[in-house]
């Protein structure tokens, strides 16, 4: 690894790789191809920690800087891993601590760094603390590690308040002994009361055993929602939502008392302590859904954490203007709080960008035209597997479908649920399970599309024009012009023409239905085919 600048540190301007670690690489058979791997979960259709580390050199020719786990704890996988029943072991699914400590250590032999997630808002009900709380019964210590409430109503029979699960359905589940307990995500969630200095101090360990063991930093699952407001009150909701309920993007902004309160920051300034207390610029970011840029740059103030994930650039229409107003809105956010901006367009709980922007050839220019764009901002981008394959959202078919949001109220939504982003990568071969699990591989969790060969890793590596070939040049392009440079960037938008202007590079997208005449300059790079001195609509080039 190289060493950062003084006062630039890695994570400023680092391209970190999202590995949903269940749908990555199944790690090979003890006695497969190449030895990698072996432990007795290895081909099972499952993504683990071997295989994970037997792709490493693979994330490595990305260019990437670092890669973000999702969580391999111990749990029972209602949601897949956020779920966590034991903090500080590694699901026998996943691996074992050995595998993690390998896995470190080849990364970081690679130079690249680790990021591992960090599920602080609830437990599973699977973990010790639960069991216990269920075991003590109502009063007891034990349930003050959590939410627990006597219900409204005739005999406590209504749910202690209005809240619903973002799951949906209510956020309250009723226990035989008649109290109810706060649950934001799956009833297997349940939400740890964070006013409980125990849980806290809980914490601390977590995070230093995970840096002891030499992890670069972590990704806070819910940053937002630690702390409830105190009274538990009723959230006011208006009686028609504008849109659905219960999708994380398109969540309506309204009266919250179950997120982004302020006592959420001092568990933040206390993490910063400790992750400043490690050598070598340990991290945090943070998943915090807030309602404004104002908000989530309270998350990165300079005693906090250091980055959030910026929801507001991935939920951007394809639009210039739109475009043009979230950089800059975000570059004012942040430079307030004196952090860095960071830039996502898809991960494990949204639909994949090429088909939000359409879908099929246009949506994958667009998709390539929003990357590269992307890629020459200042601050950090997050991109997540399979995006450099150009991989579109899957239909999966309701009877192979896992996530809690659809299963526990299958079809009530009108949502399919995150399924259809969470399809096993494909890497080589020309039909399921493609390489997923090496050459003996199982069948994946979730079954891939038949028509995938083209997109696989094999075969996009042999073709100059896949979408893999135009990551590795834009992530290669992006080191050799952009890494240390001056951050001071402004965007601008004319009749659907985005001009991104950083240092002496001019960023153009072209957002209309008719070509536009590109500045004169040198072009560096273009997400598709460019002639004539003209950008055709849904393409994207750096000009110098
Ligand atoms: C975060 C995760 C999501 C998970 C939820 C509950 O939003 O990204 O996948 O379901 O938290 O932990």
């Amino acid at each position: 690894m190289t060493a950062p600048a003084p006062g630039h540190p890695w994570w400023r301007d680092a391209v970190v790789y999202q590995v949903y670690v269940r749908s990555f690489a199944d790690g090979l058979p003890a006695d497969g191809e190449g030895g990698e791997g072996g432990d007795g979960a290895a081909g099972d259709g499952i993504g683990d920690l071997p295989g994970i580390t037997s792709r490493l050199p693979y994330l490595r020719d990305l260019g990437v800087d670092a890669l973000w786990i999702t969580p391999f704890y111990t749990s029972p996988q209602k949601d897949h891993g956020y779920d966590v029943a034991d903090y500080t072991d590694v699901d026998p699914l996943f691996g074992s601590l050995a595998d993690v400590d390998r896995l470190l250590e080849t990364a970081h032999g690679l130079g690249l760094r680790v990021i591992v997630d960090l599920v602080p808002n609830h437990t599973s009900d699977q973990h010790a603390w639960f069991r216990e709380a269920l075991a003590a019964g109502p009063g007891s210590p034990a349930r003050a590690r959590y939410v627990f409430r006597p219900g409204r109503g005739k005999d406590g029979a209504e749910p202690p308040n209005n809240w619903h699960s973002i799951f949906g359905g209510p956020a309250w589940t009723r226990l035989p002994d008649g109290t109810w307990y706060l649950h934001l995500f799956d009833s297997s969630q349940p939400d740890l009361d964070w006013r409980n200095p125990e849980v806290g101090d809980m914490f601390e360990d977590v995070l230093r055993f995970w840096l002891d063991r030499g992890v670069d930093g972590f990704r806070v699952d819910v940053a937002h929602g630690l702390y409830k407001e105190a009274t538990l009150r009723d959230q006011k909701r208006p009686e028609k939502p504008a849109k659905a309920a219960g999708s994380m993007v398109e969540r309506v902004l309204n009266d919250e008392p179950m997120w982004d309160q302020p006592e959420v920051h001092d568990v933040y300034r206390r993490w910063r302590r400790v992750l400043d207390s490690y050598p070598g610029d340990r991290m945090a970011v943070a998943e915090a859904w807030t309602q404004t840029a104002a908000s989530m740059a309270r998350f990165i103030r300079p005693d906090e954490l250091h980055q959030a994930f910026n929801f507001g650039w991935l939920g951007t229409p394809w639009s210039a203007k739109a475009f043009a107003q979230v950089i800059n809105d975000s570059i004012a956010a942040v430079a307030a709080a004196s952090s860095a901006p960071t830039w996502v367009l898809s991960n494990h709980d949204v639909e994949r960008h090429p088909t939000r922007y359409g879908g099929g050839p246009v949506g994958l220019a667009r998709a390539r035209a929003a990357t590269l764009t992307m890629l020459a901002l200042p601050g950090s981008a997050y991109l997540y597997q399979g995006e450099e394959l150009g991989l579109e959202q899957v239909d999966v078919p309701p009877e192979a479908r896992q996530d809690p949001s659809w299963l526990r109220q299958p079809g009530a939504t009108g949502q399919p649920g995150r399924d259809g982003c969470r399809v096993p990568l494909p890497w080589s071969g020309d039909r399921p399970p493609y390489g997923f699990g090496g050459p003996a591989g199982a069948q994946p969790w979730i079954p891939q599309p038949d028509d995938w060969a083209a997109l696989s890793v094999e075969a996009e590596l042999a073709d100059p024009d896949s979408t893999l070939a135009f990551y590795r040049r834009a992530l290669a392009l992006r080191r050799a012009v952009f890494a240390g440079a001056d951050e001071t960037t402004h965007a601008v938008a004319d009749d659907d023409l985005l001009v991104v202007l950083r240092g002496d590079v001019a960023v153009v997208l072209n957002a209309s239905t008719e070509p536009a005449p590109l500045p004169a300059g040198e072009i560096l790079i273009s997400s598709g085919p460019v002639a004539d001195g003209q950008l055709p609509p849904d393409t994207a080039a750096w000009i110098r």
